[in-house]
């Protein structure tokens, strides 16, 4: 119904998520948190399927945050089972639709399963340019900033740079993936008006929807619904509105 509406000449070329309100969905329902995230799988599996068939380039998902190492046990355990159940029936229909899985975050800090999962989809997808997904994994922004300046510190110790040389574009190619573009549209459900550390470099200029909806129950036309109210917007990059609309003196 919305569908109609988008112009698919103003997609939003990267659109990343943040994934909120699982627990409560379940807890709603009387449901142990852990149901929440396995329903939450499931609005992954809707959300995904419907931006590559909007032409969505990039998706970003924040599936597990280096904050959520600090939940019980349990839960974690459960957290760490979702990407085997999204990939068990989702990897088939990635390589079949061209679509490349791509992951950042630290992810050698993920259990060996969890690892051997997400490398066997990085590895089978490689050379898919259809969509990218991406899975942020064991991931925090600042962390990755860190990171990225740790990685470029040690290219200056071999003489490989020098202060001088570093600007935006050369320090963005030293985070987690360097190919990953900025962030059009940021969209979070749950019902919180906060970015929690996801993105902060790639957010710089994005279009930020907030939705009470929580997680498991986001599907085709609530992306469909993110994407127009994207489409509604006048994105300015710091310039006057005039100087957008090519009207300046
Ligand atoms: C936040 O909800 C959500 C998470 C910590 C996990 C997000 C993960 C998924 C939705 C599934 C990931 C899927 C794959 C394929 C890896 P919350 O538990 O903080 O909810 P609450 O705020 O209601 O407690």
């Amino acid at each position: 119904m919305e569908r109609s509406r988008i112009r698919p000449d103003r997609l939003p070329r990267h659109v990343a998520i943040i994934m909120d309100g699982n627990g409560r969905w379940a807890e709603r329902r009387g449901l142990p948190r852990t149901e929440g995230h396995r329903a939450g799988v499931e609005a992954v599996r809707a959300t995904t399927r419907a931006a590559r068939e909007l032409g969505v380039g990039w998706v970003t998902l924040y599936a597990f945050s280096s904050e959520n190492w600090s939940r019980p046990k349990d839960e974690v355990d459960v957290l760490m089972r979702l990407p085997e159940e999204y990939f068990e029936t989702e990897l088939e229909e990635a390589i079949r639709n061209d679509v490349r899985i791509r992951t950042i975050g630290r992810i050698d800090r993920l259990p060996a399963h969890v690892q051997r999962t997400m490398g066997d989809a990085v590895e089978k997808t490689r050379n898919n340019g259809g969509m990218q997904l991406v899975f942020a994994l064991s991931y925090g922004s600042r962390g990755e900033i860190v990171d990225a300046a740790r990685r470029l510190l040690r290219d200056h110790e071999q003489g490989k740079l020098t202060p001088d040389s570093v600007d935006e574009k050369s320090f963005a190619a030293f985070l987690d993936d360097p190919e990953l573009p900025d962030v059009d549209l940021l969209i979070r459900t749950g019902g919180e008006s906060r970015v929690s550390n996801f993105l902060l470099w790639q957010i710089a200029y994005a279009e930020l929807h907030f939705t009470d909806l929580m997680w498991p129950d986001f599907r085709r036309e609530h992306l469909e619904a993110a994407i127009l109210d994207y489409q509604g917007r006048e994105r300015r990059f710091g310039l006057t509105s005039a100087q957008v609309h090519g009207n300046a003196d």
